[in-house]
């Protein structure tokens, strides 16, 4: 695992932003997997500011996001896929038959569920996968609990996920839907790279988890410990619980 510690969110985002770009540069047909979240908007504003400076090209990319809420399509106001078109895919070049997502109100689920795991493994699997990380733990919407799910699966969130994700749903938690699909675990061990950002103090537990602490599905982001190619944007904020050589820091 790789860490590099920002003085600000703003630089830790630019840098995650630039492992994406850089990638693309050296393979334009690379397999993005991709994050919703706050911490995430300031990395889709890099990449489009990139793009529009000429300096990452989407064209031949294909991407796939983590989770979506379940009930919801591109029409609802809180959808991922609503978030991708505002903070990225409207900003840049990448071709909608090569944007991918888990269908939320897909008929039969279980399906959904499967058809995007074939959907990634026809890509060739995932190359990069951007992920952030939720204050309890969780990655994707694999939520902490005595088991985690190894595939692409139906989830159950837990009340504090769906009080974070209030904001897009005007405010109100009460109306973030109560289950989502997400990626799973193994799924997202696959990823040939992984690049974690996290930022304010918020998340200094999980970056510990991830960090020090032991494998433990009471904290999913540590099972990120056991691939051999993550990257870690952090900002200082997020490593309150760290004890860091100073070498570490930008
Ligand atoms: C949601 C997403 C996660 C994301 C998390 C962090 O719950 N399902 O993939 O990592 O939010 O959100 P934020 O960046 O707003 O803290």
């Amino acid at each position: 695992m790789k860490l590099s510690v920002f003085r600000t969110a703003a630089e830790a985002a630019r840098a995650a932003a630039h492992v994406i770009a850089l990638r693309l540069r050296d393979d334009p047909y690379t397999v993005l997997g991709l994050p919703t979240g706050r911490t995430s908007i300031r990395v889709y504003d890099e990449l489009a500011r990139l793009h529009g400076a000429g300096g990452a090209d989407f064209s031949k990319a294909h991407t796939f996001n983590l989770d979506e809420f379940l009930g919801l399509s591109v029409a609802d106001r809180g959808s991922f896929r609503r978030f991708m078109e505002k903070h990225l895919l409207t900003r840049v070049n990448l071709p909608r038959d090569q944007v991918h997502f888990l269908n939320g109100r897909a008929a039969d689920l279980e399906k959904e569920c499967l058809r995007f795991e074939l959907a990634i493994a026809d890509a060739g699997g995932i190359d990069v996968l951007l992920l952030g990380v939720g204050a309890n733990g969780h990655i994707g919407f694999n939520e902490p609990g005595a088991s985690l799910f190894a595939r692409t699966h139906r989830a159950r969130l837990r009340p504090e996920t769906r009080r974070t994700n209030a904001a897009l749903f005007g405010g109100r938690a009460t109306a973030v839907p109560r289950e989502a699909l997400s990626m799973g675990m193994a799924t997202i061990l696959a990823a040939r790279s992984i690049v974690l950002i996290a930022t304010g103090r918020a998340k200094s537990r999980p970056v510990a988890s991830l960090v020090t602490g032991r494998v433990s599905t009471s904290w999913p982001v540590s099972f990120l410990q056991l691939h051999p190619d993550v990257r870690v944007m952090l900002d200082q904020a997020a490593t309150t619980r760290l004890h860091l050589p100073d070498s570490l820091a930008h």
